[in-house]
């Protein structure tokens, strides 16, 4: 070592990960066709249902996001300053955003609004089953309509949704609650109103955390030690016709939820719904009906969620209007699917793959591969010459379900082998 050598650093430097960063995700092919069959499905049925498409920008104002979410969802949000010192952040949801949109056009469109989007949705979450840090969230929104034929819409759009993307109708249940019915039992157990959100908020982390905690999280809200047990009894209510029995005759809110199972037998989707007073939703927003569909053997969590939160518009400026929607994220609804399915159902195979032998088969084998996709197909074409075994197991290994491979006999008799690839049968084509 000459004197200009710099000294050696005492440790070694932190390895470098290249990884990508906890929680977030990479599509790689296999990955790919799942998503572009739970995409096609989300905008399959917006359409069949007359959802016009709109899109947003990820980043948003913090303050709009902490606002509007719900406590905890604020409490996950990924935020940041710009290079000004304006206070952003990645949405954790869609839903302040539309409001947001709407509420800045609201004198020029038309109400009732049916809006869809595919939002790419990032939450600061422990990650559990199911639960990552960046999700895409299919949204349904249906803004301008106070009847619950609003609710009965978005729920046949989701369940169309689920069954274009192959899930049998057996293998899911859409659960069902009126938040405002939760609210006339808790007026009833004495428990006043102004109680109420900080009621739901704790009655919907039931199960997530211990019975303990809740009643320490309702205490914290000054909520009388002897409601919450009767809060808790509540959720033990089974059935609607119970539920009624509790809310006495001329509730709103028990009218509304028997108007939609009504309508669901028109819409044929009344054997997936199911009323259940625990579902209450985790964010502030809801104000009625509330609803989350889980796999039929309650073994993933929710594969979507929604409701209706008649105030939200207002609460950021915009006129009092009301709104109802879901949010129907991709990752659990795809852990369903391959556990319904098999893990290799994602994987389409329609297209047909071009080899060839030798340098001198190659155009024989574009011509083809040209012919094949005027006709529509989609063709994988070998980039350079291959032996036969190589070309058959890599096309078999890939998204073709039929094969040629052309050698110098077939161009010398002017036709090849188109070959399926799962029987083995082979029919002639001219080249
Ligand atoms: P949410 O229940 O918070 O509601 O999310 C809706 C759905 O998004 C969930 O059921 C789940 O499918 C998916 N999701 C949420 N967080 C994650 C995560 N960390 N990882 C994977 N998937 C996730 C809302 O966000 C409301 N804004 C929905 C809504 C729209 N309400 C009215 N309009």
């Amino acid at each position: 070592m000459d004197a200009t050598t710099p000294p050696l650093p005492l440790r070694s430097p932190e390895p470098v990960s290249f990884e990508p960063p906890r929680g977030m995700r990479d599509f790689y092919p296999e990955e790919m066709t799942w998503r572009d069959r739970v995409f096609e499905a989300f905008r399959q049925a917006a359409a069949l249902h007359g959802f016009a498409p709109y899109d947003a920008c990820v980043v948003e104002r913090l303050e709009l996001l902490q606002r509007k979410s719900g406590e905890e969802v604020a409490s996950q949000i990924y935020a940041f300053e710009d290079k000004s010192g304006r206070k952003l952040a990645l949405r954790p949801e869609m839903t302040p955003t539309l409001a947001r949109m709407i509420a800045a056009r609201q004198g020029q469109l038309h109400f009732p609004l049916k809006w869809s989007a595919i939002a790419q949705c990032f939450r600061y979450e422990r990650m559990t089953r199911g639960r990552k840090r960046e999700h895409y969230q299919w949204n349904l929104d249906i803004v301008g309509e106070a009847g619950v034929g609003a609710e009965a819409e978005i729920l046949a759009a989701a369940a169309q949704a689920l069954r274009t993307m192959g899930l049998p109708d057996e293998a899911y249940r859409i659960h069902v609650n009126n938040r405002a019915l939760l609210s006339e039992l808790l007026l009833k157990l004495d428990i006043e109103a102004r109680h109420h959100p900080a009621v739901f908020l704790a009655l919907d982390k039931r199960g997530k955390l211990p019975d303990d905690e809740i009643a320490a999280l309702l205490a914290a809200e000054q909520v009388p030690s002897g409601g919450i047990a009767r809060a808790f009894e509540l959720l033990a209510v089974q059935g609607l016709d119970q539920a009624a029995e509790l809310a006495g005759a001329g509730s709103t809110a028990v009218a509304r939820l028997r108007e939609l199972f009504e309508l669901a037998e028109s819409y044929g989707i009344a054997d997936r719904l199911v009323f259940d007073i625990g579902v209450i939703r985790g964010l502030a927003y809801y104000t009625d009906i509330v609803f989350e569909a889980f796999d039929a053997r309650r073994e993933f969590r929710a594969i979507f969620g929604g409701g209706r939160y008649d105030n939200l518009l207002t609460s950021i400026g915009g006129a009092p209007t009301p709104a109802v929607g879901l949010g129907f994220g991709d990752v659990v609804v795809v852990e369903v699917l391959k556990a319904w399915l098999g893990a290799d159902a994602g994987t389409v195979r329609d297209g047909v793959a071009v080899g060839y032998m030798f340098g001198a088969q190659r155009e024989a084998a574009v011509r083809l591969a040209a012919r094949l996709r005027r006709e529509g197909r989609k063709v994988d074409l070998a980039l350079a010459p291959q032996k036969p075994k190589a070309f058959f197991s890599r096309a078999g290994g890939g998204t073709c379900s039929q094969a040629v491979f052309i050698g110098p006999d077939d161009v010398a008799a002017g036709r090849a082998h188109l070959k399926d690839l799962s029987t083995r049968e082979a029919v002639a084509i001219t080249l």
